[in-house]
């Protein structure tokens, strides 16, 4: 019976993950519905009357690759947007939209609502001048809370799809948060939406936290949601660390980029200037150790944070050099760059993740 469910949603995947554009008939299992019944007033498709079970498997995020195995969707790259899939008619899942071109292949798309889980505020100005509404809910990499977990379920049911998530590159949250819109709202087996996850959109093994609430966890049913007092806000209130993690970690996308082209700026980005990024890093690991709640930290988080602040600075100074045409500078500043970028994964893996 479970086996048989599960090839009907890996056969309506594979269909939707052809086309872009189609609108998609959606398979009901269990009996033919009515056409009341298939959709509803924003044009999504029919729910299921119960979201599916819970899994009965230990680590979610192993079970991930061996409990249900899809055919190829590798993610698309669009103007504007990187690692597009569409997991179904209403949900479709990306990096961070990338200037006015993006929000332009969203409505292309036939997008109408965007989810964003990243810490960064959305430019849901800019989003609404091209008739696409905005919703932050920001996540973390260790799970999702309940709370959350009702918000993405009343914006996937009650505001009109396509509903495009994002997180930072569209790979690790975003997933997640689309997982709870599949299971919850297009009724998909748990097992499907971990597999999604982990082949579809390469969601890191190493967030089980993320695994766990998908498989296992409690995902609100219509009632629950219906309930819920939210007036889907464009900009959620964010704390001081995660907002200037959010603006560490474009500098370090930034850093990495430059890295690749000998730390030198192109044509394409010409504002993307190595030594702003490093020195744009160094000031937020130095504003960070002045919040009021970095005293009270643990010794080891202390000691990445400080670490990563003295990194960023050295790799502002050798930087110089390498503008100065030093030979040895170049591969110097790599060095500094990927000690900087352990710090972040170290200390992520003990207190984030
Ligand atoms: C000493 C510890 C520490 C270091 C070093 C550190 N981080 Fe973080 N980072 C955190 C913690 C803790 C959070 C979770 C903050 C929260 O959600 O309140 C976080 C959150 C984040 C987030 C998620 C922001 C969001 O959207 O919610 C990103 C992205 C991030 N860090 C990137 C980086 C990068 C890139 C580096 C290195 C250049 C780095 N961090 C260095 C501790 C650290």
């Amino acid at each position: 019976m479970k086996a048989s469910t599960t090839a009907r949603w890996f056969a309506l995947s594979v269909f939707a993950g052809f086309s872009f554009l189609g609108t998609a008939a959606c398979s009901n299992t269990g009996g033919s519905p009515s056409e009341a019944e298939r959709t509803n007033g924003n044009g999504n498709a029919a729910e299921p009357k119960l979201v599916p079970a819970p899994l009965k498997v230990e680590k979610p995020a192993e079970a991930a690759d061996t409990l249900v195995k899809l055919p190829a969707n590798p993610p698309q790259e669009m103007p504007g947007l990187h690692n597009v899939v569409k997991l179904s008619d209403r949900i479709i899942i990306g990096a961070e939209p990338e200037g006015r071109e993006a929000f332009a292949s969203l409505v292309k798309m036939g997008v109408k609502t965007i989810i964003s889980v990243d810490g960064k505020t959305p430019d849901a100005e800019a989003a609404a001048k091209h008739g696409l509404r905005y919703v932050h809910i920001p996540i973390g990499y260790d799970g999702i809370t309940e709370e959350e977990r009702l918000k993405l379920a009343k914006t996937y049911r009650e505001l009109p799809g396509p509903v495009y998530t994002h997180c930072f590159h569209g790979k690790h949250r975003g997933p997640a948060a689309a997982a709870v819109g599949r299971v919850a709202v297009d009724g998909a087996p748990r097992d499907q939406a971990i597999a999604e996850m982990s082949q579809w959109c390469g969601t890191g093994k190493a967030y089980t936290g993320l695994y766990e609430v998908i498989a296992l966890g409690d995902l609100p049913e219509a009632s629950a949601t219906k309930q819920l007092d939210y007036n889907f806000a464009p900009a959620a209130a964010i704390g001081g660390l995660q907002s200037a993690m959010v603006v560490v970690a474009r500098a370090e996308e930034g850093l990495k980029a430059l890295s690749k082209q000998g730390w030198k700026a192109d044509a394409h980005h010409p504002d993307l200037v190595a030594i702003e990024e490093a020195k744009r890093a160094a000031d937020t690991f130095t504003s960070i150790m002045q919040q009021a709640d970095y005293a009270g930290r643990p010794a080891d988080y202390k000691q990445w944070m400080e670490r990563s602040e003295e990194t960023s600075k050295e790799l502002v100074l050798v930087l110089e050099t390498v503008e100065r045409g030093e030979p040895e500078a170049s591969d110097q500043a790599l060095r500094l760059y990927q000690r900087l970028k352990a710090d972040c994964n170290a200390c992520h893996k003990s207190y984030r993740d």
